[in-house]
């Protein structure tokens, strides 16, 4: 009985605790729920840097032209997803059971709703249609299985519970995920959306089809209108007034021809994707990309994620070490800043992780500051507004801008009662 009183006495506490910090928990407080994190925020743990604590963590970066507003297309980040159709515990939509590996954790328009502007989708001819898949040998099957489930597991790439959970990822016709984006660029007429298609269609016209059927045509940006020779693209206002809010790209240098569709590495230099692109201090071009420092591309594209996704390892890729490979790219790209940051998992870090990085890349590159927070409207290039309490005592560890400093305390005085409520606990046994 008495450890009942205790039991029941330890949850009232943590209920309390948890309610007086009622809906709006800041970054990296303590958490139960989603919903108990602003918004812009998600609630998880990182056990591969050893956060077990369940915190509020960022998934959503500053929308840049919104703070600063009017700059060329080239003079923002983009969070970018890779594979992003390639969602975890997706449906399948053959009915085949699929194992695969999955690199993120929701929908298209979920993603777009948290600001992911670029999206990287690989497309194949399958079943008379073009389908997005996750495939090998250029080739889309029913059963595309990148590597087996023994691989996954011995690999300490994915636990036997969350290849479970992950069964259903699968091929589905591109049309599906297009429409999404179609839906939201019609839903929100100031946002643009690059697209890098992996091309694998050899059907005639079949992208055209596609991006047609899916009622895409009308934000097209023409090829004629995509600078070659390093000057600036134009400004997103003049994207936005002109209704050219969707860029793609192909990996096909035949369709610029065939298909008004631009080959991507006229225009982009990109880093080695997968385990090559992770080497702490070098970002060396993938093969296709002429060299990062090439001047005559005005876009950067940055990827930073596994041959094999892994979600339990992301939160940690997508913290630290992230942010220090845009800074060697950034070195390597000739004091250039990425535009597209792709990676896996984009919502998982041990706290202000892909967002974080991507508002960081845009205070340099819009204002020329540390952070886009730190960017105020008609200041002059590296003239920065950082707020006091952002300057003072930020633990040396911490990224500047995050709230992760103070919103301490609360996660301390939590942590204070909960240990108190335990050792009662413990000391009634
Ligand atoms: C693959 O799935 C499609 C669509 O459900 C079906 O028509 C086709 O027969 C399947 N092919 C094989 C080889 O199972
Ligand atoms: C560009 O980078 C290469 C190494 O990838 C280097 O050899 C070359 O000197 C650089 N060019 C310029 C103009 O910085
Ligand atoms: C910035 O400058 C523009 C044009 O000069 C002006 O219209 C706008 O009101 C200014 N904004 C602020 C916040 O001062």
């Amino acid at each position: 009985m008495k450890n009942f009183i205790l039991a029941a006495t330890l949850f009232a506490l943590i209920a309390l605790d948890l309610l007086s910090c009622s809906t709006a928990l800041k970054e990296g407080q303590t958490c139960v729920a989603d919903r108990n994190c602003d918004s812009g925020l998600h609630c998880e743990t990182c056990v591969a840097n050893g956060n077990v604590r369940p915190r509020c963590t960022r998934i959503q970066p500053v929308s840049p032209s919104s703070k600063v507003k009017g700059l060329p297309y080239n003079r923002y980040s983009w969070l970018t997803t890779h594979n992003a159709f390639a969602m975890l515990g997706q449906k399948s939509a053959t009915g085949s059971v699929i194992v695969s590996p999955t690199n993120q954790q929701d929908s298209i328009t979920s993603q777009l709703k948290n600001g992911v502007r670029g999206l990287m989708l690989d497309m194949y001819d399958f079943n008379n249609d073009i389908w997005l898949c996750h495939s090998f040998g250029g080739q889309c099957y029913n059963y595309t299985a990148f590597v087996s489930v023994q691989e996954l597991v011995s690999g300490n790439h994915m636990s036997v519970g969350e290849i479970n959970t992950a069964e259903g990822i699968k091929a589905q016709p591109a049309v599906n995920v297009l429409r999404e984006i179609q839906d939201f660029l019609a839903a929100n007429p100031t946002e643009i959306i690059a697209i890098f298609i992996e091309d694998y269609v050899t059907s005639p016209k079949g992208l055209t089809k596609v991006f047609d059927a899916a009622g895409l045509r009308k934000y097209w940006f023409p090829i004629t209108r995509m600078p070659t020779n390093g000057k600036d693209w134009p400004t997103v206002d003049d994207m936005v007034e002109k209704n050219q809010r969707l860029v793609v790209f192909t990996s096909k240098a035949s369709k610029e021809s065939s298909e008004g569709i631009a080959y991507e590495w006229k225009y982009v230099v990109e880093n080695q994707y997968g385990n090559g692109g992770m080497k702490a201090g070098s970002c060396p071009n993938r093969a296709e990309s002429s060299a990062m420092n090439t001047s005559s591309r005005s876009l950067v594209l940055v990827n930073y994620f596994r041959d094999v996704p892994d979600v339990t390892q992301s939160c940690k890729d997508n913290s630290a070490p992230l942010l220090s490979m845009l800074n060697t790219c950034t070195t390597a790209s000739g004091k250039r800043w990425p535009n597209f940051i792709a990676i896996d998992f984009y919502k998982r870090s041990d706290g202000g992780g892909a967002a974080e990085a991507a508002d960081v890349v845009n205070g340099h590159l819009a204002c020329g500051c540390g952070n886009i927070a730190y960017c105020k409207a008609n200041m002059s290039f590296g003239v920065c507004d950082i707020p006091e309490a952002r300057v003072t005592p930020a633990p040396a560890a911490l990224p500047e801008g995050s709230s992760f400093g103070y919103s301490n305390i609360k996660a301390v005085q939590l942590q204070w009662t909960l240990g108190t409520a335990f050792a009662a606990l413990l000391f009634s046994f």
